[in-house]
């Protein structure tokens, strides 16, 4: 996104005590905010004044994720999952902010199902073949079949998801644990993409760390053998696109693991989560 940031301390505290601040998401440990007059920005606020130590962390770990966005693209022709940018970290009496660019809501859609979701974050679940959960604070959960509308290659999305996990996994070492996958619109163009957020529990790689990565509330493809189509009551049809999918994911991944030097760890977190 690349949006210019400047932000004093003192603009960020008026800001927070302003009528107009919005907010826009909360999860576990903190909620986020917008303001009218930075309304490319969003400003993640703490909940306890004992977590500053792990927030500055989280914006480190942040900044360096997101030195995924000025790779070359190579065989993609630009990127269409974008690591929200951190611009700062700031502590006001103990509380702290993490500034960063802002992911804008999606516009509205002409199917039924969606309409009522302007407004709200969406999570990427492109690894479940049909999806609906509204969640108050965390935003709108959809999948393939109702984030169709927005999505227009999803092969090659799913390629790059894969490339972008391997990336975190291998060339930085962390095991990208709990990050979220957004569809949203950059605020400053009408363009959509997907988006990578909250890295609050990002550790060092570890295998079980990367494996749990990839489990994550569906964003990633997954393999689905006949017990677990039974299990999942997916159809064939369903069953099929999904490991399509994984194996699109898959080979992406570990195409990029390899051209880290780490394809046998690479190897072994998919034997893991398979
Ligand atoms: N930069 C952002 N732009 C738009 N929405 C955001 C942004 N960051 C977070 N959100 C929304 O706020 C929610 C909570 O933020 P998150 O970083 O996940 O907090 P926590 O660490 O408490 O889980 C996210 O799930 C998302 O819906
Ligand atoms: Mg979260």
């Amino acid at each position: 996104m690349g949006n210019e940031y400047s932000l004093s301390e003192n603009d960020i505290i008026s800001m927070m005590i302003s009528p107009d601040l919005s907010p826009i998401g909360a999860g576990g440990y903190g909620k986020v905010y917008t303001h009218p007059a930075h309304h490319n920005l969003a400003i993640k606020k703490s909940k306890d004044e004992g977590l500053c130590k792990d927030w500055s962390n989280e914006y480190n770990i942040q900044k360096e994720i997101a030195s995924y966005n000025d790779l070359p693209v190579g065989f993609f022709s630009k990127h269409s999952i974008i690591v929200v940018n951190p611009h700062a970290f700031v502590m006001v009496n103990n509380t702290c902010f993490l500034v960063m660019d802002r992911v804008c809501p999606l516009g509205s859609s002409s199917s039924k199902e969606i309409s009522n979701i302007q407004g709200k974050s969406v999570h990427a679940l492109l690894g479940s073949p049909s999806h609906f959960m509204d969640n108050k604070d965390r935003g709108i959960f959809l999948g393939r079949k109702q984030l169709n509308a927005y999505l227009n290659n999803l092969t090659k999305i799913i390629k790059e998801l894969g490339s972008f996990m391997a990336y975190v996994h291998y060339k930085l070492g962390y095991d990208a644990n709990d990050i979220e996958v957004i569809i949203g619109k950059d605020c400053l163009k009408n363009e959509i993409n997907l988006y990578i957020l909250d890295f609050g529990m990002v550790g060092n790689f570890t295998v079980n760390g990367a494996v749990s990565s990839l489990s994550d509330m569906e964003y990633f493809p997954y393999p689905v053998d006949e017990r677990m189509k039974t299990s999942l009551k997916m159809s064939d049809e369903d069953a099929e696109e999904n490991n399509k999918l994984y194996d699109i994911f898959k080979k992406e991944y570990l195409l990029t693991a390899e051209k880290y030097g780490k394809l046998k760890e690479g190897t072994m977190v998919i034997s893991e989560f398979e």
